[in-house]
């Protein structure tokens, strides 16, 4: 359920006129309704109420300082994957021991970066990685908590590019080593087991595989407390996949919770998720203007100004985004058509072969679904500024992250230095 409806003929998020925020800021704009996150984020905390549970949103689905703010303040923590998240982390006052590290690539400087803020632990992902983290802790004689990302070897059954828990991908420790580099952990001194992670894939719209994962895992849970491991937080990673308007039908929190619970009885462990999309995915709008309308040999071309360096997910992963008109005419006919960028390359389009009410040069329309992994995969290609972001709070909208200028995008790009009577390095 989100915020985004038709008040008369003109969308709107929540009590604020799509076209009011593009005639304030211009176009392309992501929107973004504060009640809609609250609400999906308040949907999982009432799934999980009844066990021990964190939260831990993705910020790689929408890193904005306003969205993390908004559900920082609304109690949850945060799944982060680089300095630069732990630094928004940083900065909206997320207390260490709400925030999980995960990825497959953390360097020595961003580990320590996380050990000085404090983190509840890391979703370590390789046996190098834990000597890495375990070496980057004893320099300053600190001890680090960490989980062991499992990889239980379960098809998610989504996209090829974004399923993550098979043994060909680069996720995680194989089911079947988990138990040695375990025992290994507990003998490293500057490492403290603390949980088991596990994470197999985005947009999933079915309960089994998450299931099977923890299944999985479960075997490997009873192993390690026999072994006398301790496991105190078990995190079953993100992946909640949202209806794009295909006829998906994706549990919800609360069915999601019950399938997982059921399967934890009596297991005293805390759980920890780390949804992104499920969150902001539907709480987000890309609105774009129509620059021109062409009419192709054999197509129809809807030109607008965002493109996939806006909106990447379409070019991408062929995925499917609903297009709205910001203003309904009933009067107007439909047509088939594809809408598209400006970007030089034919793979950049938001929707292809799309029955839609027919758009007029300087028409708003909005992509929906687009409130995660959309900005934050979001671009310069063909030097394009980055759109600009909006909060909407009822009948109140802010702009969060102001449109780019051409001289930001700019500012660091010099000539090479001997023009300006400089020896080259
Ligand atoms: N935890 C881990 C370890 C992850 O790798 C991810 C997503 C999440 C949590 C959050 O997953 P979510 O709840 O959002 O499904 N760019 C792609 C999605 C990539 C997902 C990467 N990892 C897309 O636009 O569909």
């Amino acid at each position: 359920m989100d915020y985004f409806h038709y008040l008369g003929d003109r969308l709107h998020c929540e009590e604020t006129g799509l076209d009011r925020i593009a005639e304030a800021v211009g176009t392309p704009f992501y929107c973004y309704s504060e009640r809609t996150i609250l609400r999906h984020l308040e949907a999982f905390e009432r799934a999980f109420q009844e066990v021990d549970h964190r939260i831990c949103y993705s910020v790689k689905a929408n890193g904005n300082l306003a969205v993390l703010d908004t559900l920082v303040r609304g109690g949850a923590g945060l799944d982060i994957v680089s300095g630069g998240e732990l630094e928004r982390a940083r900065r909206v006052g997320c207390p260490g021991d709400r925030i999980v590290f995960s990825g497959v690539g953390k360097t020595a400087v961003e580990i320590n970066a996380a050990l000085d803020h404090g983190l509840l632990m890391f979703n370590v992902e390789s046996l190098p990685e834990l000597h890495r983290i375990n070496t980057v802790a004893g320099v300053t004689g600190r001890v680090a908590p960490v989980a062991l990302r499992i990889n239980p070897d379960v098809d998610p059954r989504t996209h090829p590019h974004i399923s993550t828990g098979l043994r060909r991908n680069k996720f995680g420790i194989p089911h079947g080593q988990a138990l040695e580099v375990y025992r290994l952990a507990m003998g490293l001194p500057h490492v403290q087991v603390v949980g088991l992670d596990c994470h197999i894939g985005s947009q999933l719209t079915e309960l089994e595989p998450f299931v099977d994962a923890l299944r999985r895992v479960k075997g490997l849970l009873g192993a390690l407390r026999e072994a006398g491991i301790p496991i105190r937080y078990l995190d079953l990673g993100g992946g909640l996949g949202i209806p794009y308007g295909q006829g998906e039908a994706p549990p919800s929190p609360e069915q999601l919770a019950r399938a997982l619970l059921a399967e934890l009885q009596g297991l005293e462990l805390a759980i920890i998720l780390e949804p992104g999309r499920a969150i902001v995915g539907n709480a987000g709008v890309l609105v774009a203007r129509v620059i021109y309308s062409k009419e192709g040999e054999e197509k129809r071309f809807v030109i607008t100004d965002a493109g996939m360096n806006d909106l990447l997910r379409p070019s991408l992963y062929s995925a499917y985004h609903t297009i709205l008109p910001v203003e309904r005419h009933f009067d107007r006919e439909e047509a088939v058509a594809d809408v598209v960028g400006p970007i030089c390359e034919s793979g950049d389009f938001l929707a292809r072969d799309r029955l839609l009410p027919v758009f007029r040069e300087g028409d708003l329309l909005a992509v929906r679904s687009a409130g995660a992994y959309g900005f934050s995969m979001s671009s310069n290609y063909n030097t394009r500024p980055r759109a600009a972001e909006v909060m909407v709070r009822g009948e109140h909208f802010a702009v969060v992250r102001r449109r780019e200028t051409l001289d930001q995008l700019l500012e660091n790009e010099t000539l090479f230095p001997e023009k300006a009577g400089v020896t080259p390095t």
